[in-house]
């Protein structure tokens, strides 16, 4: 929104808030005229006519009159010509100096942090990510200083906002949550939200959340049918588990992360869903399940294995080495890829952990986001091949689907 009048130049380099010094009196011009006149002046002088937040541009006055506050030409405005003044006495009206007086509130966050940070800052802070009541920032080290007011600007901009974070620099290597600091509002860092129908509780600080993946959760869970098994290797606080178990699907899910783990159990009972949840190392999971699940004979049911651990979920298909499983699943593994050509490079790097070559058409890629410039996240769909599984091995070939494989078992894969 186009602001007249911006706060007085005095702030510029605070960094404790004080909202004091936003204080301003400022003389614009205004119109003072009889009500019934006021729809006729609006209309001829729409461009005219102040706009600044929390001030309205049509205000009473004494004697029953209306005043039309205009933009002041300090700051863009244009001055009435002499043909419009005469036209406004003729009317009985008169143009007059007003004092308008402004505060902190009469000026939105990117007005109060534009007119605050040194003039040379590259980017104004001016959108963030929401989890529940939390506002998470990504600050350059340029704003440190000014990390504080930022934080409180926007905590007095946003009602719905409780808590501003921002993100350190470092993520947990293992658990994959960001270092986090609270820089305004409420020390309190258990969000609540929901996604695609299901209700989310956990610990920010201490668990894996990214609100990016929504679109990708929906997704590949829209790829799976009722009574389809679902094995979430890497299942963080549910986002993949929880809409697939409400959808029908048979789910156990999996976190290494305890804190992940409590909330996928606590998030499964609030929404009533009947979910089988470990806390376990994803290789031993996957051997668990080729136990439990895999290896069940009478198992008619498509399994699906999901593996969201982009930086390393590659490197725990080697476990499939090892299994001796009768059913065939369908891994959906994400990875991220730097490559200029990052389909080929996923293909080739699942290829090197598994021994074999993925047939041309045994397998799909889906885009599923820039995580950073020139970093994608990839997902890539295919069937376990069933030359990798020991039991199975006589000499590696190409592999792709075989005709054996029960069309009942097949997942329908996206072709994107
Ligand atoms: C990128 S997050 C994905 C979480 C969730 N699936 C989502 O889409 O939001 C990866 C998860 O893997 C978990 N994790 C990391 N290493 C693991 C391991 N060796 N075994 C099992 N889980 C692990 C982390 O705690 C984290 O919750």
């Amino acid at each position: 929104m186009s602001v007249a009048i911006p706060p007085p130049e005095s702030v510029r380099g605070m960094k404790i808030l004080d909202k004091e010094q936003f204080k301003l009196t400022e003389s614009i011009p205004a119109i003072r005229l009889r009500p019934q006149l006021v729809s006729k002046y609006l209309k001829k002088l729409q461009d005219k006519l102040l706009r600044q937040p929390g001030v309205k541009h049509v205000q009473n006055c004494s004697k029953g009159d209306k005043l039309l506050l205009l933009t002041p030409s300090s700051v863009g405005g244009t001055p009435l010509s002499a043909g419009l003044v005469e036209e406004v006495a003729f009317d009985g009206g008169v143009v007059i100096d007003h004092q308008l007086t402004l505060e902190y509130h009469h000026w939105t966050m990117p007005h109060i942090l534009k007119a605050v940070l040194p003039v040379d800052t590259r980017e104004i802070p001016s959108s963030f990510e929401t989890i529940g009541h939390i506002a998470h920032l990504n600050l350059p080290s340029e704003l440190t200083e000014y990390k504080n007011l930022i934080g409180q600007v926007l905590l007095d901009n946003n009602p719905q906002i409780r808590t501003v974070v921002n993100k350190t620099n470092s993520i947990d290597e293992t658990f994959r949550f960001f270092k986090m600091e609270v820089l305004a509002g409420d020390d309190d860092l258990m969000a609540t939200m929901k996604e695609n129908g299901c209700q989310f509780t956990f610990d920010y600080s201490k668990v894996y959340w990214n609100s990016r993946l929504a679109t990708e959760h929906r997704a590949l869970v829209g790829l799976f049918h009722p009574g389809d098994i679902v094995l979430d290797v890497f299942a963080g606080v549910g986002p993949f588990s929880l809409p697939a178990a409400k959808k029908g699907c048979i789910v156990h899910a999996n976190d290494l992360n305890p804190a992940a783990f409590h909330s996928l159990q606590s998030n499964a009972e609030i929404n009533k869903l009947p979910i089988q949840c470990y806390n376990m190392d994803g290789r031993d999971f996957i051997r668990k399940m080729a136990t439990d699940v895999m290896c069940n004979p009478s198992q008619q049911k498509p399994i699906h294995i999901i593996m969201n651990l982009p930086a390393s979920a590659v490197e725990f298909l080697d476990v499939f080495h090892s299994l001796t499983i009768q059913s065939r699943p369908t891994i959906h593994c994400y990875h991220f890829s730097k490559a200029e050509d990052a389909k080929k490079d996923t293909v080739d790097v699942v290829n090197k952990t598994l021994g074999v070559t993925l047939a041309d058409g045994s397998f799909t890629i889906h885009q599923v986001r820039d995580v950073a410039p020139k970093k994608l996240m990839v997902r890539i769909s295919f069937e376990l091949p069933l030359l990798i599984l020991p039991h199975q091995q006589q000499q590696k070939q190409i592999v792709g689907p075989t005709d054996d494989t029960p069309s009942s078992k097949r997942s329908k894969l996206d072709q994107s």
